[in-house]
């Protein structure tokens, strides 16, 4: 790894503070010294939330002034990432802020049209000092998005085949993050995050029951038959058919490269599966 020069103490705005990442950035930053602003879209409860609802623009200019740097991502459940990061990366510019660190998705930029992709590039002619991270499926989901079926039936149920993902923990992207937003030394360079190695469903489900002491299995679905369990749960019909999408490209290999970024910016091993796995043992019981 590079000798880091960390840069000196600043105030940091974070996007989905309370979120998987945020909220694992959070201590990150303030145990390196810095300021942070913890953006809410809810009404703020502690002395560094600040309220900012990216779908309205609402507290935007509040929650950014005397800002020096800002990690931004865009609420998941909206496909018009670029409708939504625009303006917040414009105020940033014109407020001040110097840095800017974006999570955006692994496979984002593959589509130059993609709305996500729109945003990395609005950001990247800011004319800010920016970094894109592009995070892998997060190892996470298996404890929110996918913990229904687990819990209820002891079964990931999802529409991949045995294609491998290399998942990645959410602990890590904030790791990350946290590095690129302290020192100098990736200045305006983009990043895919993955974990160290890929894993088929099977791979996982086995993981899980070895950790949990339950028998948890994996059954490939069709996309048709995940549909409703989507819509079910509140997702919108278009978020549903974009989720089944990028599924899809789960299915067909995208997820499973891995890249040796987390290593490089934050000087140690990505955390394993079965590290995860531990570490969340009790969402499964
Ligand atoms: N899950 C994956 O496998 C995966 C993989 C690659 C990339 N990603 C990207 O990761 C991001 C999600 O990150 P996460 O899992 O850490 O988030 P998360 O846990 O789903 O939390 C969502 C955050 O968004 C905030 N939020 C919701 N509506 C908002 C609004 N209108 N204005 C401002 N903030 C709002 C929420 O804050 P409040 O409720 O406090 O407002 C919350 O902190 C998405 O952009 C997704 O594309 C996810």
């Amino acid at each position: 790894m590079a000798t880091l020069t960390e840069t000196s103490s600043h105030t940091t705005l974070i996007v989905g503070a309370h979120g998987t990442v945020g909220s694992a950035l959070s201590p990150l930053l303030t145990a390196r010294g810095h300021r942070i602003r913890r953006a809410t879209s809810r009404t703020p409860q502690a002395a560094d939330d600040v309220h900012l609802n990216l779908l309205t623009g609402e507290g935007l200019s509040t929650a950014l002034t005397g800002v020096d740097h800002a990690f931004l991502m865009a609420p998941p459940g909206h496909l018009n990432q670029d409708v939504l990061l625009a303006p917040v990366i414009d105020a940033a510019r014109a407020q001040g802020v110097t840095r800017v660190v974006l999570m955006s998705a692994m496979g984002a930029n593959a589509d130059e049209q993609a709305p996500l992709r729109k945003a990395e590039r609005h950001l990247q002619a800011s004319g800010l000092a920016w970094n894109v991270i592009r995070p892998n499926w997060f190892m996470q989901n298996f404890n929110t998005f996918w913990l229904q079926g687990i819990r209820q039936q002891g079964q990931i149920f999802l529409p991949v085949g045995q294609a491998r993902g290399s998942f990645i923990d959410a602990r890590d992207i904030a790791a990350v993050a946290a590095t690129l937003l302290t020192t100098d030394t990736h200045a305006d360079a983009e990043f895919d995050l993955t974990g160290a190695e890929a894993l088929d469903h099977d791979q996982v489900a086995a993981i899980l029951s070895t950790v949990t002491g339950r028998t948890i299995g994996y059954t490939d679905v069709t996309p048709d038959a995940m549909r409703p369990g989507l819509l079910a749960a509140g997702l919108p019909a278009d978020y549903a058919e974009f989720l089944l999408t990028i599924l899809g490209y789960f299915k067909a290999g995208y997820a499973e490269r891995t890249t040796d970024a987390v290593q490089r910016i934050t000087g140690r091993a990505p955390i394993g599966f079965e590290e995860y796995a531990r570490d969340y043992r009790e969402s499964w019981a």
